[in-house]
C-alpha cells in the first residue's frame, strides 16, 4: 500500500511532517545538510539575533533522565553570518525539496522587525519568530510570549518587514495560551510553532548543593514535556485556523500520530536526537508509515485532527 506522508505548511511543501526543532543542531549549513540527508522534512535554524551573542558558560545542557534541561543563552553568530549559512544550506536543500525555516529573536519589538528584514535576504522558505525569550523592553523581564498584546505587536512588526510567511513560536509557560495564539493570528501570523521549553527547572549537584547548569535554571524538553505539548497543540488547533508545528518530546512515529491527531500540520523534533541519533527523522517516518499501513490510512489528512 502506498502512503503519502507529505504535508504543507503555509503553502510550503514538506516531503514528510518531521522538522528539526530550533536550537538543537541548525547553526551551520554543513549540519543542516547532514540533517536533511537523515530524512528530515524541514530544517529550522538555531534562533539568531541581529548581533552575535556568546551565550552562557558550560555546562549548558544536561540529560536528567526523563529529558534535557538547557540554558544555552541563545548563543548565535548574528544575523549576518546566518544569512550566509541559510543561503549555503538552501542551495543544497532546495533540490532535495527540504525547506529551511529561519528562526529569529530580538530583545525589543522594533528589533524583531529588523531581524526579520535582515534574515529575509537569505530567502528562507519560512521565518519562525521565537518570542519565548525575555523581553528587555519590559521592566519585569517578561517574555514577549507571555502577553497577548505584546505577542501581537511583535507579530505585526515582523509582518511589516517581510513577505515570507511567518510562524510564531509560543511558550507553554503562560496561563492564557489560547488568547496568545489568537492574538498572534489576528496580528497576521501565518502559522504557529508550539511549544518552546517548559520551566525553568532546576537540577542540583547534591554533593555541592550548586545547580548543575552554569546559568542555574534551564528549560525542560524531551519526553517529560510531551503530554503538556500535546494539550497545548490541541488547545491552539481548536482555537485558531493556521498550521501548527507541534514540538515537545516527539521521538517516534507514535508521537507524530498523536500530534497530528490533535491537529498539527508538522512536528518538530529536538531532544530525541540526543537518544535516537540524527537518524531519528528517518526512523520516526518509517514508524509513521507502518502505523498508516496497519490502519489503512493513505494520507496524513485521513487521521489529522481526529482528536479535535
Ligand atoms: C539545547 C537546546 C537549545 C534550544 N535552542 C532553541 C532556540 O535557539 N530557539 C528556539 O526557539 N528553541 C530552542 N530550543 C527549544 C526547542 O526548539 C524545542 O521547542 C524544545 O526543546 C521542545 O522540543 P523537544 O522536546 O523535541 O526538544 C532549544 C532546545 C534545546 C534542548
Amino acid at each position: 500500500m502506498d502512503v503519502d506522508i507529505s504535508t504543507t505548511l503555509c503553502g510550503v511543501r514538506l516531503p514528510n511532517p518531521t522538522v528539526l526543532a530550533s536550537g538543537v543542531l541548525g547553526l551551520s549549513h554543513e549540519v543542516m545538510v547532514r540533517v536533511a540527508e537523515s530524512g528530515v522534512g524541514g530544517v529550522t535554524t538555531k534562533s539568531c539575533s541581529i548581533k552575535p551573542r556568546p551565550g552562557y558558560h558550560n555546562p549548558v545542557v544536561l540529560d536528567w533522565g526523563s529529558g534535557l534541561i538547557n540554558a544555552v543563552g541563545l548563543s548565535n553568530p548574528g544575523v549576518e553570518v546566518m544569512v550566509e549559512e541559510i543561503q549555503a544550506a538552501k542551495e543544497i536543500l532546495a533540490p532535495l525539496g527540504v525547506p529551511v525555516i529561519a528562526s529569529i529573536f530580538a530583545e525589543t519589538i522594533y528589533d524583531f522587525g529588523n531581524a526579520a528584514r535582515f534574515i529575509s535576504e537569505a530567502r528562507p522558505d519560512l521565518i519562525e519568530v521565537n518570542i519565548s525569550c525575555p523581553n528587555i523592553d519590559d521592566r519585569y523581564r517578561l517574555m514577549f510570549a507571555a502577553d497577548p498584546y505584546v505577542a501581537g505587536q511583535v507579530t505585526r512588526r515582523v509582518k511589516l518587514n517581510t513577505d515570507i510567511p511567518i510562524l510564531v513560536k509560543l511558550s507553554p509557560n503562560v496561563t492564557n495560551l489560547v488568547k496568545i495564539a489568537q492574538a498572534v493570528v489576528e496580528a497576521g501570523a501565518d502559522g504557529i510553532t508550539a511549544i518552546n521549553t517548559l520551566g525553568p527547572g532546576l537540577i542540583l549537584d547534591i554533593e555541592t548543593g550548586h545547580p548543575v547548569l552554569a546559568h542555574g535554571t534551564g528549560g525542560i524538553s524531551g519526553p517529560a514535556i510531551r503530554p503538556i505539548a500535546v494539550r497545548c497543540v490541541r488547545d491552539i488547533c481548536q482555537a485558531v485556523d493556521v498550521p501548527v508545528i507541534a514540538v515537545g518530546g516527539v521521538a517516534n512515529g507514535r508521537d507524530i500520530v498523536e500530534m497530528l491527531m490533535v491537529g498539527a500540520a508538522a512536528v518538530g523534533i529536538g531532544s530525541a536526537i540526543h537518544h535516537r541519533g540524527i537518524k531519528v527523522f528517518e526512523k520516526a517516518c518509517g514508524e509513521l508509515k507502518d502505523y498508516m499501513v496497519t490502519h489503512n490510512y493513505s494520507r496524513l489528512g485521513d487521521f489529522r485532527g481526529k482528536a479535535l
